[in-house]
């Protein structure tokens, strides 16, 4: 049998997941046990089309490549590692989608079981069965992602063996700063712009956070402006108040009470940055041009980052980066919405060819 070739830098293409990846800026020592899928190293996709509209250089940060599909995944990691080094055997969390599809692979992976809250009828199908497919009990309630986090919150008050894996555990914000690290490592550089959805306001804090530590320690010697758009039928942020019922398309973002708004606040005034509103129509416009010319398929909610841009002056000639912060295939229904399903056709050749034209 012919000798199986062996790369000489083999060990070092083998990608560890974050917590190892970035282990000496994260809270965890030899004790902690590390419960991975080997989240993390998503592509930096480079978008001639947007660079060219905008006279910049837009690259997108495509996070559906994680293991679950989204972003949450880089949080998730280090959360259900923290939560099994501290003997935990239940995990909970409120959920528009993607933090309950997280939370149900991991806790699966590391044994513990996992209970999500999520808003019902407000939740994409791709999310729904991954959260079952992984066996967690789903429970849907009668109202929305705020009022299923206050209750989570109190579960979580009320039990010592629960612990609530919403990015109000700090160990998710602390994961999830690690796609800052990515992006200045696989770019040589920061961006001079950091373009982001908001929603429960998590996501902007962690990488405002991943950018400063960079900066800190002299890894990096700048810091992007924080770019925050939240949709505008659910912008408590822009407004500066709560918003009681919230709505829009983009389900995942559909948050009326962000629970890391004053952190997010802060990413945007320190960072010189803006948080602003995107319509529905301008979402879902920046969702079918990233598919039909930059090919790259997200949900809804991740194209807010890309409907910020195309409404903000940027200076031309400056490097831009934009979170896609989910899969497409989550919620496939919302691309179904916007596209007509081709009838059936003979099985003939003389059918397509007429179909064709040729
Ligand atoms: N994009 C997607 C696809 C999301 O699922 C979320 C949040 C966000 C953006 C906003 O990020 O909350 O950190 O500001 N989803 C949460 C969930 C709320 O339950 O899956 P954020």
């Amino acid at each position: 049998m012919a000798q199986e070739m062996v790369r000489p830098d083999r060990e070092r293409m083998i990608w560890r997941g974050v917590v190892e990846e970035y282990r000496s800026f994260l809270p965890v020592s030899e004790r902690t046990p590390v419960i991975t899928l080997g989240e993390g190293k998503t592509p930096l996709i480079y978008a001639p089309e947007l660079s060219s509209i905008k006279s910049a250089d837009v690259y997108l940060k495509y996070e559906g490549a994680n293991p679950t599909g989204s972003f949450k995944d880089r949080g998730m990691t280090l959360a259900i590692s923290k939560a099994a080094e501290e003997g935990s055997q239940t995990v909970v969390c409120a959920s528009t989608g993607n933090t309950s599809a997280s939370a149900a692979a991991y806790a699966a992976k590391s044994g513990m079981a996992c209970v999500v809250l999520i808003p019902e009828g407000y939740i994409a199908l791709g999310k729904l069965a991954q959260a079952l497919i992984y066996g967690a009990k789903v429970m849907q309630i009668k109202g929305n992602f705020d009022q299923a986090l206050q209750i989570v919150r109190e579960l979580g008050d009320n039990s010592e063996k629960i612990t609530v894996v919403n990015s109000i555990n700090p160990y998710r914000i602390e994961g999830q700063k690690t796609g800052a690290f990515e992006i200045i490592d696989t770019l040589g550089r920061v961006p001079d712009y950091h373009f982001i959805p908001v929603g429960n306001a998590g996501n902007i804090t962690a990488y405002w956070k991943g950018y400063k530590e960079y900066f800190q320690k002299g890894v990096s010697s700048s810091l992007p402006k924080m770019m925050g758009f939240q949709a505008a039928g659910a912008a408590p942020i822009v407004l500066g108040h709560i918003v009681e019922h919230p709505e829009t398309i983009a389900t995942a973002i559909r948050i009326g009470n962000p629970a890391s708004w004053e952190s997010a606040v802060q990413a945007r005034d320190e960072s010189g940055g803006t948080i602003s509103a995107v319509e529905d129509r301008e979402i879902l416009e920046a969702y079918k041009f990233l598919a039909a010319r930059e090919s790259v398929f997200c949900e809804p909610a991740s194209a807010a980052s890309v409907a910020g841009l195309l409404k903000t002056d940027i200076e031309p000639g400056s490097v831009a980066v934009c979170v896609l912060t989910g899969h497409g295939l989550k919620d496939p229904d919302a691309a179904i919405s916007q596209i007509s399903v081709p009838e059936a056709v003979d099985a003939t050749y003389e059918a397509i060819s007429r179909e064709l034209g040729i």
